[in-house]
C-alpha cells in the first residue's frame, strides 16, 4: 500500500486537496487490424489531435463519474460492474492496496468521436487511470496503465488484442504482437496522414465479432487473409524503419483489400478510400474496427489539400491531419 494510500484509508495524514489531471491521445491502426486478434503482428501510432482528458478533485460524500461529454453523473457504488470507468477506479484502488477509492469527482471529457476507430474508450480509460494513480498516490509506468485500461477494454470489446490500450498508454508508434510486449517503432523519416471520418459510428465489439463467426465458419481461408495482413504489417514496419514511408501507399491499399474480403468495409469506407485514391493519396484504408468510423490516407505536402478535398466531397464528416514521427 502507498503511504498516501494509508493516510486515505485511516483517514489520518494529509488528505490530498490537489487536483489531479491526466490526458491520453486518440490512435490510428495503421496496418493488421482484426488479424491482430489472432496473433498477428499490426502497427498503430498515437494521434494527439484528438485527446481524452480526466481531472480527479478530492471530497465530497462518495466517489462520483462526471461522464461530461455523455451527460451522465454518477456514484461509483450505483455503476453496473461491466462499466469500464468502474472497473478502472477498482483496479486502481486494488493495486494502491485500498478497498475503495477515497470520496472524490472524476471528470471526464474527450475530443475524440466515440466508436469511430480511434481509440477513444481506451484512451478515457487511461487518462482516468493516470489521475486516479495520482490521486493515490500510486506510480504506474506505461506498461502497468495499459495491463489495467487492458482489464477495461474487455468490458468494452469482449476480445481485445490489447493494441489500443497498448498504444494509447505507450504514446508512441508500435509494433504490436498479442500478449507480448510492444515493440517501438522508430519512424525514420516523418510521414502524414489524413484520418477521415465517415459519420458513422461502428462498435469494435460489433465486427470483431462477426469476424469470429467467419472465422469459425471458415477458420482455414480466414487464417490465410489474417496472415497475409500480418506480412503487410512487416514489411511496413521495415519500411517505416528504413525512412521510405511513400512505399506504404501500396501496402495501405493491399490492406484494405484484404479487410474488404473480411466483410469489415462499408459503401462510406470504401468511396472514401476511392476518392482518396482519384485525388493522388499514395495508398488508403479503412482503420479500426471499420463498418463506419475513420480511414487513412497517405500523403504528401504537395497532395494533401486536394486528397483532403475529395475525401469531403466523398462525405468525409472531418478530417484530422496528423503527422507521423
Ligand atoms: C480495434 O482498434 C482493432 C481491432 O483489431 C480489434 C482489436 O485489436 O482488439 C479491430
Amino acid at each position: 500500500m502507498t503511504n498516501a494510500a494509508r493516510d486515505l484509508e485511516h483517514g489520518v495524514g494529509p488528505v490530498p486537496v490537489t487536483v489531479c489531471q491526466a490526458t491520453a491521445p486518440g490512435k490510428v491502426i495503421l496496418f493488421g487490424e482484426h488479424a491482430v486478434v489472432y496473433g498477428q503482428p499490426a502497427l498503430a501510432v498515437p494521434v494527439r489531435q484528438v485527446h481524452a482528458s480526466a481531472t480527479v478533485t478530492p471530497g465530497g460524500d462518495s466517489f462520483w463519474i462526471d461522464a461530461t461529454d455523455l451527460g451522465r453523473s454518477y456514484r461509483l457504488e450505483e455503476a453496473s460492474p461491466g462499466d469500464p470507468l468502474r472497473r478502472a477506479a477498482e483496479l486502481v484502488a486494488e493495486r494502491a492496496g485500498l478497498a475503495r477509492l477515497p470520496a472524490a469527482r472524476l471528470s471526464l471529457r474527450s475530443t475524440i468521436p466515440i466508436a469511430s476507430g480511434l481509440g477513444s474508450g481506451a484512451a478515457v480509460a487511461t487518462a482516468a487511470v493516470r489521475a486516479l494513480a495520482q490521486l493515490v498516490g500510486l506510480a504506474l509506468d506505461a506498461a502497468e496503465v495499459s495491463a489495467l485500461v487492458f482489464e477495461t477494454e474487455k468490458l468494452l470489446h469482449g476480445t481485445p488484442s490489447g493494441i489500443d490500450n497498448t498504444v494509447v498508454a505507450f504514446d508512441q508508434p508500435v509494433y504490436f504482437v498479442k500478449g507480448q510486449a510492444p515493440l517501438p517503432v522508430r519512424v525514420a523519416r516523418p510521414f502524414q496522414l489524413l484520418i477521415a471520418d465517415t459519420g458513422r459510428p461502428s462498435p469494435t465489439k460489433i465486427t470483431v465479432a462477426e469476424v469470429r463467426a467467419a472465422y469459425d465458419r471458415e477458420p482455414e481461408r480466414y487464417e490465410r487473409l489474417f496472415v497475409a495482413a500480418g506480412q503487410i504489417a512487416q514489411q511496413a514496419r521495415r519500411l517505416i524503419e528504413a525512412g521510405e514511408p511513400d512505399a506504404l501507399g501500396p501496402l495501405m491499399t493491399n490492406n484494405h483489400l484484404l479487410l474488404q474480403t473480411l466483410g469489415v468495409s462499408s459503401p462510406e469506407l470504401d468511396r472514401l478510400v476511392a476518392a482518396a485514391g482519384q485525388a493522388g493519396a499514395l495508398g488508403a484504408k479503412l482503420s479500426g474496427g471499420g463498418r463506419g468510423g475513420n480511414m487513412l490516407a497517405l500523403v504528401t505536402p504537395e497532395s494533401k489539400a486536394g486528397v483532403e478535398a475529395a475525401l469531403r466531397e466523398a462525405g468525409a464528416v472531418r478530417v484530422i491531419h496528423t503527422l507521423v514521427e
